[in-house]
């Protein structure tokens, strides 16, 4: 509990964590994805003119396998080793890949690099405890995957590592050792944490080891059945340690805005399946499926047919 410090949201977390981190000095650098979320990357490039740091872009491997994007870390952090603070993804809300953090960390962390971990889309449908992420600093929301009313969310500081985050805008509310003096929101709106615990609560009824055997059974089965269309890229291994629920595709060629939207507009339209755009891949736009917990093998199956259809017009 003394490590822990609740949010509204993800984004509050890591950026309250990302702009407070105050090991860095002028001349040292920072390092983030293609694939992080957008207002991660904003605010570590922040960093340049809060710190003097420089920031270093990095795209990762597409096709991606979880040995390649290890070893493209490694590579990145070899050849600059002024990084000292590493933004990583747990699931990426651009192709759903599940980036390896517990083994990157491991390894930034005996080059003396911290990371910063957004797992805004992973607990809650991954089944993990934030020690098997060897990471410091990991932000969660609690309004995705634990279904808790929007605006919910909590920060983890490793206990020993408090003291590398400045106290909120100089927050005097709670002692310097006390975590909560790193999140300072002011008059928050507290209905909505105090529904954080039957939130927690149905979340375990399901079990977080159900809940995400279903959504990859749900992943699996309509990948499976378009894994041979020729035209279509799934953006996430057949590995099982590389994806959650969450699975993006691409029709080859369809890169732009303009043509994902044509796309995700037929799917909707012509086959009543949601599907959501995702720009910001180094190599073009994806569109993401995202199964949760009411839907059905049948949905699943229904949306490989449509993306057979897909393939074929666009
Ligand atoms: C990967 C990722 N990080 C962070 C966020 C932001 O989370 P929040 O809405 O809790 O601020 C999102 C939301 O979509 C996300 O997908």
């Amino acid at each position: 509990m003394d490590e822990i410090a609740i949010t509204r949201g993800a984004t509050e977390a890591l950026q309250v964590m990302i702009g407070g981190y105050n090991k860095l000095k002028p001349g040292d650098a920072v390092a983030y994805a293609d694939l992080d979320y957008d207002s991660m990357q904003y605010a570590m490039n922040w960093l340049k003119d809060r710190r003097g740091v420089e920031v270093i872009t990095t795209a990762i491997p597409e096709p991606a396998t979880y040995q390649n994007v290890i070893d493209h870390y490694t590579k990145l952090l070899a050849d600059s080793p002024r990084i000292k603070l590493l933004l990583l993804t747990h699931i990426s809300h651009r192709t759903g890949l599940k980036v390896p953090v517990a083994e990157i960390s491991r390894m930034a962390a005996e080059r003396g690099v911290d990371t910063v971990v957004d797992a805004a889309h992973s607990w809650g449908h991954v089944d993990f405890d934030v020690k098997d992420l060897n990471s410091p600093f990991v932000g969660f929301n609690l309004h995705k995957w634990i279904g808790a009313p929007l605006g919910c969310g909590f920060l983890y500081i490793q206990k020993d590592r408090l003291g590398d985050i400045d106290r909120h805008f100089a927050d005097e509310d709670f002692d310097a050792d006390d975590v909560r003096s790193r999140i300072h929101t002011g008059t928050a709106n507290s209905a909505n944490y105090l529904s954080i615990p039957a939130a927690l609560d149905f979340h375990h009824a399901v079990g977080a080891a159900n809940k995400f055997a279903r959504l990859q059974y749900l992943r699996d089965r309509w990948v499976q059945q378009v894994l041979d269309v020729p035209n279509l890229t799934i953006m996430t291994p057949e590995d099982r340690r590389m994806y959650g629920a969450l699975t993006s595709f691409r029709i080859d060629g369809n890169t732009t805005r303009d043509q994902s939207v044509a796309i995700t507009d037929y799917l909707t339209n012509e086959w009543g399946v949601f599907t959501v755009r995702r720009g910001g891949v180094t190599k073009g736009e994806v569109i993401r499926v995202t199964p949760a917990l009411y839907n059905t093998p049948q949905d699943s199956d229904r949306l490989a047919r449509a993306l057979k259809a897909a393939a074929k017009r666009f």
